[in-house]
């Protein structure tokens, strides 16, 4: 007992030291690659990067090109055209993944000989793996196609855009780059009807984990942060119904997007959304698991999927669309 309250003691002082104290690092002149970036999460985090980070230039990569064209052009307006360059991008699509990153370099590269103030060039600096999608149905109902989209697509994935940037990231190290990992609370606690999306998550929170460990071991100087919130109020998890409101309410987006930029300002290694949602870690390994069980029945977590819709079929992108459309630059 006394171990455990030591253990306790000392981590609450840690991440005091480690959220008040520890100094913040400047995101002006980045060059930020966000996958999954036209909507939601990923497109609110390019929004605060753009206007109140002065990051050079955001790169967008996403599978679903009217909003990547909606994107560009809103973003063009308002940060100016050379900030923001969109790309249709499946990223579980591991050649299309290397071929459009050499592009990207090249265009970087060409822009800066055309005009050396150009905003857009160098290497990208910092990379959110942030692109997702969720079934959200029973094991038995979900095709076996579905499955293995969710699993390339929310992890296995990540494996190719890490390995697309990291050799540039490792050349310049002195520049602090950062590789983030949006997960999710699905990462720590599974959930009915969430099998192979739970089982994809955990699998990017491993990813992030080993390789947080691997830099550290190469001794590359490169951050990484690794992101679990609880279901925000985004299209993904439409339906989703209230978990304990007081205690767990659906997250509002905006409030998650600058949890997520001040993370990665702080080097934040694992950033959990809402901080209360840490204690699960805890009662995973404390509790028995049935009683685990129970807790999360209890709480309404088991059911939370209940009323889930998601995206409208009209609306899901989930499956690539044309090749052929390749930038909107
Ligand atoms: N919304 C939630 O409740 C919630 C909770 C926890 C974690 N997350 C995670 O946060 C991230 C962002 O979620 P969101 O709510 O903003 O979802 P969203 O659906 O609004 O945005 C996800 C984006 O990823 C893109 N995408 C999907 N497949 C792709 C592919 N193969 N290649 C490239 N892009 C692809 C989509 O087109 C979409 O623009 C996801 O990883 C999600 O799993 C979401």
């Amino acid at each position: 007992m006394f171990t455990i309250s030591t253990i306790i003691f000392f981590t609450i002082l840690y991440n005091i030291y480690w959220y008040f104290l520890r100094k913040e690092k400047s995101l002006k002149g980045k060059n930020v690659l966000i996958t999954g970036g036209s909507r939601g999460i990923g497109r609110l985090v390019a929004e605060i990067l753009l206007s109140k980070e002065q990051v050079n230039c955001i790169v967008i990569w996403d599978v679903d090109q009217n909003s990547l064209q909606e994107c560009q052009s809103t973003f063009s307006k308002q940060y100016g055209q050379d900030r923001i360059i969109t790309c249709q991008v499946d990223i579980s699509d591991h050649e299309k993944v290397y071929r459009e990153r050499d592009n990207l370099y090249e265009l970087f590269k060409n822009r800066k000989l055309q005009n050396p103030n150009s905003e857009c060039s160098g290497s990208i600096d910092i990379l959110i793996n942030n692109a997702g999608i969720v079934n959200g149905k029973p094991l038995l109902q979900t095709s076996d196609d579905r499955i293995n989209m969710v699993l390339n697509v929310n992890t296995i994935s990540h494996c190719y855009t890490v390995k697309a940037f990291l050799p540039e990231m490792i050349k310049n190290q002195n520049t602090s780059p950062h590789i983030v990992t949006i997960a999710s609370a699905a990462a720590l606690c599974g959930t009915s009807s969430l099998c192979d999306y739970s089982a994809s998550k955990f699998g990017a929170f491993g990813f992030n984990e080993a390789l947080r460990l691997e830099m550290k071991h190469l001794k590359y100087n490169i951050d990484t942060t690794c992101v679990c919130p609880f279901y925000i109020r985004t299209d993904l998890f439409a339906g989703i119904k209230d978990v304990i409101p007081y205690l767990f309410p659906v997250l509002d987006p905006n409030y998650v997007a600058n949890r997520i930029v001040q993370g990665i300002k702080k080097r934040e290694e694992v950033v959990v959304i809402p901080e209360m949602l840490r204690i699960t870690y805890l009662l995973r390994f404390l509790l028995p698991v049935s009683v685990f069980d129970r807790l999360v029945s209890w709480m309404g977590i088991s059911s939370s999927m209940d009323h889930f819709i998601g995206r409208k079929s009209s609306d899901d992108t989930t499956s690539v669309q044309s090749d052929s459309n390749k930038k909107n630059l």
